[in-house]
């Protein structure tokens, strides 16, 4: 599993039922491209169907609680999201941390919450571009990882995203080598932070993937694959990351 690409799309707040014929044209080319693991992460309205639809696609969340049920009035609980069909959640996404003020602490609950019922999770990470300019994007990335790494994790079913803030919905994509000081140091965080697995957990880039620069991102040591969010809308636009992820 550690060397197969994944490449997730976040449709984020995108998406309405006449949107699900992009979804299956979606579920069609990873069917095409096996070596590669292909999800996408619609709103939550969308899930149920588009999991019915596409009963061999991976189909996750964009968030989801920590705790079983109760009074959290507009939340969705793990067996809830596992009940539409989603296998796993992108948990802790940089938009969420500063929308919806979520802590790390949060976000670890969350992911343990997905793995009590056998889902997966995404744990996003990144840094603002005024932690990068201060020489912190290392220490704020670890120290974001640290505090919302999850009891038990293990590669099947955690993955992490770095998501530099400042390259999310820009058109901005760090340095390839950026990229990969960012990754060796998530890499090596993971070591001090797991008894073993480490080395198996894949840490994708996200941040204004595209076809033209994800053949470079992917090639990148370290680079697990993409969390792509405006380039995953469309099948014309996911295509060709796909297809990038085979060869990288
Ligand atoms: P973007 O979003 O690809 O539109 O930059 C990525 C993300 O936020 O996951």
């Amino acid at each position: 599993m550690a060397n197969r690409k994944y490449i997730v799309g976040n449709w984020k707040m995108n998406g309405l039922q006449s949107e699900l014929s992009d979804m299956a044209a979606i579920a069609q080319i990873a069917a095409a491209h096996s070596s590669v693991d292909v999800a996408i992460c619609p709103p939550l309205t969308l899930v149920a169907t588009a999991s019915a639809q596409n009963p061999d696609f991976s189909i996750g969340t964009q968030d989801c609680h920590f705790n079983e049920k109760g009074a959290h009035t507009g939340c969705i609980s793990a067996a809830m999201i596992q009940q539409a069909g989603a296998s796993f959640s992108i948990l802790g996404h940089s938009e969420r941390r500063a929308d919806q003020h979520e802590t790390d602490a949060e976000i670890k609950a969350k992911a343990e919450a997905v793995h009590a019922l056998g889902l997966g999770a995404i744990i996003c990470v990144g840094e603002t571009e005024a932690e990068r300019d201060a020489g912190k994007a290392v220490e704020v990335v670890c120290g974001q990882l640290a505090g919302s790494f999850p009891d038990h994790a293990d590669p099947s079913w955690l993955t992490i995203a770095y998501e530099p803030v400042w390259a999310i919905g820009t058109g901005r994509v760090p340095q390839a080598r950026d990229v990969e000081e960012m990754h060796a140091a998530i890499r090596e965080k993971l070591k001090t932070l797991m008894n073993s697995g480490a080395d198996a957990v894949r840490i994708l880039y996200g941040g204004s993937m595209n076809g033209a620069n994800a053949a470079e991102l992917l090639a990148v040591a370290n680079v697990g694959g993409g969390l792509v969010g405006g380039a995953s809308l469309t099948a014309e636009k996911f295509g060709p990351i796909i297809e990038a992820a085979v060869t990288s």
